[in-house]
């Protein structure tokens, strides 16, 4: 199994370019099963996760060609139904197959995705919404099986909790229902509204956008067309906080600053300098004093839960102290127990951690347990003194493109092993 290995103590100082955002790639490819005329992406990151994503749907006889960071999506000749246990496993956002299948091919088979390392992530508003939409939905040998006979009508759902691919599969479902359908209190994170777009551009009638409430109107089918996937706003936010935790120069290419708002905003409270242009992010935090800054995740536009554990990292080298409070993930602390093997302190209370900061953190060897976990521990081993070796990194691998290549062109010591 891979690892990682850091020398860390030294700032990074350069330039990174952004990739496209894995969490709005996954939906939209999930999307062109809507359509039978060719799709072709650009700025697709090259991730396990897309990777799984795409071999998910090539086993529905879709036809995937991918070159550089441009994909070209024939849906065709869709014949298979199923999303099998062996690869939602392995990656939790195949649920946004069924949406699309069942509202396009009246019929899905997805295994359920069970509970991953930051907690239970169940899927019963993506049933229940469905339901409202006149989907059968059964449950048997830990598969969802779903049926509409007749095909999907318009319907009115309001979300008793935000969910990000919950609103995603709804609003692909009501497409190409019959009808109108209305979503309250949906998901808006820039990935959602990246869909919507998509799928407009497409020839959907979904408005709302930015909002929480969407309004959709459903079409006989969507057309082909192109599309280029918006930055990746939580490889910016890794990338800049590793800046800030090393006390370097980065500038971030290909991104918007808008889409960074709120981990911009934090990142000025830290105390470094932020400036903004066009297409690009200029941080400084050369001989700066960074304070420890109080983090709430909320679902968009609150902080992302997704930067959480990186702003962890961040806060057990800064002055002061930090109370960071989980509220979308019941386990979300699991790189405190790493982070701790560094030298950080941070105790653990419910869903809030209080971090201290410290002088100086220690290279050790530590584990990844999830995704952002393992961010988190890639900026604390590039701000400890010394070697960290982290384990498991195949976690990092589903979300960071080419993670030691970018950081090692802004001077960091990194290698896989
Ligand atoms: C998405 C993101 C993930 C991010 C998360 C929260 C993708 C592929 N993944 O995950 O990176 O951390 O949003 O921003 O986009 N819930 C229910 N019932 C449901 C669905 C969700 O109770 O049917 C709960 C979850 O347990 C969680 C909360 O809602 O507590 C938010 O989860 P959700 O937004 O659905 O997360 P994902 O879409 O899985």
């Amino acid at each position: 199994m891979d690892k990682l290995r850091i020398q860390g103590g030294r700032p990074l100082v350069g330039e990174i370019k952004v990739s496209g955002a894995k969490n709005a790639a996954l939906p939209i490819m999930a999307a062109c099963l809507l359509s039978e005329k060719p799709i072709h992406l650009s700025n697709v990151p090259t991730l396990a996760d897309i990777h799984t994503m795409r071999k998910l749907m090539i086993g529905m006889g879709a036809d995937i060609a991918v070159d550089a960071d441009h994909m070209h999506i024939n849906c065709s000749n869709i014949n298979q139904f199923v999303a099998p246990y062996e690869l939602v496993k392995t990656m939790r956002a195949s649920i946004l197959v069924l949406g699309p299948l069942v509202t396009k091919y009246h019929e899905a088979v997805v295994s359920l995705p069970g509970g991953c390392a930051i907690g239970a992530r169940p899927v019963n508003l993506h049933v229940e919404g469905l339901q409202a939409m006149g989907a059968e939905i059964n449950i048997e040998g830990g598969y969802l099986h779903a049926k509409a006979p007749n095909g999907l009508h318009g319907a009115q759902f309001l979300f008793d909790t935000v969910s990000v691919t919950g609103t995603e599969n709804l609003m692909m479902a009501a497409v190409l229902a019959k009808g109108q359908t209305v979503l309250r209190n949906a998901a808006y994170e820039p990935e959602v509204q990246d869909l919507a777009h998509f799928l407009n551009k497409l020839g959907a009638k979904i408005s709302g956008i930015g909002s929480d409430t969407l309004v959709i109107d459903g079409v006989e089918a969507l057309h082909g067309g192109e599309y280029a996937i918006v930055p990746d706003r939580i490889e910016a936010g890794t990338y800049l906080v590793a800046g800030a935790a090393t006390q370097g120069e980065i500038t971030l290419t290909n991104i918007q600053p808008e889409i960074l708002e709120n981990i911009l905003l934090k990142l000025h409270e830290v105390g470094v300098d932020i400036r903004e242009e066009k297409n690009a992010v200029h941080l400084n935090a050369r001989n700066k004093n960074l304070k420890a800054v109080n983090i709430r995740t909320a679902p968009y536009p609150g902080f992302p839960t997704d930067m959480q554990a990186q702003f962890m990292a961040l806060n057990t080298v800064a002055e002061g102290t930090g109370i960071i409070t989980e509220t979308i993930f019941e386990n979300r602390f699991m790189h405190v127990l790493e982070l701790q093997r560094l030298g950080a302190n941070i105790q653990i209370e419910g869903h809030t951690a209080i971090c201290i900061g410290v002088p100086q953190l220690q290279g050790a060897q530590v584990m990844a347990t999830d995704l952002r976990a393992s961010a988190s521990l890639v900026i604390a081993g590039l701000a400890a003194q010394g070697e960290t070796l982290i384990e498991r990194v195949y976690h990092i691998d589903r979300g960071y493109e080419r993670i030691e290549e970018k950081l090692r062109a802004v001077g960091a010591i990194i290698e896989r092993i």
